[in-house]
């Protein structure tokens, strides 16, 4: 996904350094993957932008991939990389990990799919009763399912329709949330009265009408919010945590602020923790921070690469489920191969050892990050939570979205994406994304990404 953001971060950078660079890099990345563009002109006649979801739109053409091992990836050009990107966040286990690997293989030959349950989804429910703190958990087959039966649920437990999100965040691809993503400047409105901004057609303007949105770490626009719109608001779904505009941490305070006025607004709070969920601490940010929402929503790292999610409830919410109030379905919900390796991810291969050492790792990648960003002077600084971290292109620390708008520099960002995919460094595409570790990482792939990272500081500050 592309966000339009300003160019203002860096005034120090000569901009027609940095646009003569970006087509040089472009050039060299369009050169240096040639099947990847015969692949594309192939797969544009059978779907749309030629991939098979609009995530993976790239320029010149997506660098389709050929296989992965452990902290690397190959093209299909045959180049190596060590991957940061690890499939949007999942791959904490790395690539073809033998205990998930042989987990999945000894399911596969007892029978992979009954709609019947079995015992691998009590042993994942347990281990995320445990991981989490919420007593009750459903599965699904996406993120964006697992949104969606979030905003089902709130909307049950309280009779409401409005649901609340925080502006510039993404939470899947259903109605409810597909709104306030990445709005314009001009789009969004007042702080504390903020314009429902579909994100693409598709959605009646009636359902976007009813999912509001509010700034993140302002716990007074959402209060005010909440006032007025109370007793009309079924729900507050947001990341604790953000993690589509790079990363964004909570201010100190903002989440007990947010549990405390939720309860007083008898809103259901929903902490999406797709992203954070499996990757930030071995109970994701609910662990992290302290702070127990009613509902928490999983994908992503927790299946090991399968496609599969979760649905944490308190007891309150989950009797809605049970009673049959409200219907929460799916013919793959639980599916055993998912199961077999979501147990193997969080039993075997994340734990909490694993977590140490990815925030070790993290810790070490952005220290050398830092000491380049100094000893370049790049208006820029670091972030991270657990195994998730970026470099962020901005002058000043980012609080939510309209910093984000406002001061990140977009062409920068850009740029060094392309240093980074030349040099053997597969990130993902776009300027809001963030690295994700994987416990296959060693210190040399590390230092594969500062090398990466300090070319293109030296390149775009010479002159
Ligand atoms: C925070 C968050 N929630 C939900 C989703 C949707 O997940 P999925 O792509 O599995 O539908 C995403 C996907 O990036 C996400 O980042």
């Amino acid at each position: 996904m592309t966000v339009e953001t300003s160019t203002t971060g860096a005034a120090a950078i000569d901009r027609a350094r940095i646009k003569q660079l970006t087509e040089q890099q472009m050039d060299l990345l369009a050169q240096r993957t040639q099947r990847s563009k015969e692949l594309y002109e192939r797969a544009v006649k059978v779907m749309p932008g030629g991939v098979p979801s609009s995530f993976q739109e790239n320029d010149p053409w997506p660098v389709y991939l050929d296989r992965g091992s452990g902290s690397r990836v190959w093209d299909v050009d045959g180049a190596e990389y060590t991957d940061f990107h690890n499939g949007f966040g999942v791959m904490c286990i790395g690539h073809a990990n033998p205990a998930v690997g042989a987990a999945v293989k000894a399911r596969h030959d007892e029978g992979t799919h009954f709609a019947a349950p079995t015992d691998g989804s009590i042993v994942v429910a347990e281990e995320l009763a445990d991981r989490f703190g919420l007593p009750q958990w459903r599965f699904t087959n996406s993120g964006t399912e697992s949104t969606m039966d979030a905003v089902h649920l709130a909307r049950g437990a309280t009779g409401r329709d409005v649901i609340l999100k925080i502006e510039g965040s993404y939470h899947g691809h259903h109605d409810a949330v597909m709104v306030s993503v990445y709005p314009s400047l001009e789009e969004l409105g007042e702080r504390d009265d903020p314009v429902s901004v579909p994100y693409g057609g598709g959605y009646p303007r009636a359902l976007t009408d009813l999912t509001r949105s509010v700034p993140f770490n302002d716990a007074d626009a959402l209060a005010s919010v909440l006032e007025k719109l109370d007793g009309k608001v079924a729900g507050l779904i947001m990341e604790p945590a953000m993690m589509n505009i790079n990363i964004i941490p909570p201010r100190e305070g903002y989440l007990e602020r947010v549990r405390e006025l939720t309860r007083e607004h008898g809103v259901i709070l929903i902490f999406d923790e797709v992203k954070t969920g499996a990757t930030i601490a071995r109970g994701g940010a609910t662990q992290r921070f302290g702070v127990t929402p009613d509902v928490i929503t999983l994908a992503k790292a927790i299946c090991g690469g399968y496609p599969g999610g979760a649905i944490g409830m308190s007891k309150e919410v989950a009797e809605l489920v049970a009673s049959g109030t409200v219907h929460q379905y799916g013919t793959f919900n639980g599916n055993p191969l998912v199961m077999a390796a979501a147990q193997a991810t969080l039993t075997e291969v994340l734990t909490e050892d694993a977590y140490a050492a990815l925030e070790a790792a993290n810790q070490k990648l952005r220290s050398g990050c830092d000491e380049l960003i100094a000893r370049y002077e790049l208006p820029c600084y670091t972030q991270g939570l657990g195994a998730k971290g970026c470099v962020i292109f901005s002058a000043e620390p980012l609080y939510e979205y309209r910093d984000y708008l406002t001061k990140v520099d977009g062409e920068l960002s850009t740029l060094a994406w392309l240093f980074h995919m030349n040099h053997g460094i597969f990130m993902t595409p776009g300027v809001e994304e963030e690295w994700t570790l994987s416990i296959a990482h060693t210190d040399e792939d590390a230092q594969r990404f500062l090398d990466a990272f300090e070319a293109f500081a030296r390149d775009v500050t010479s002159s």
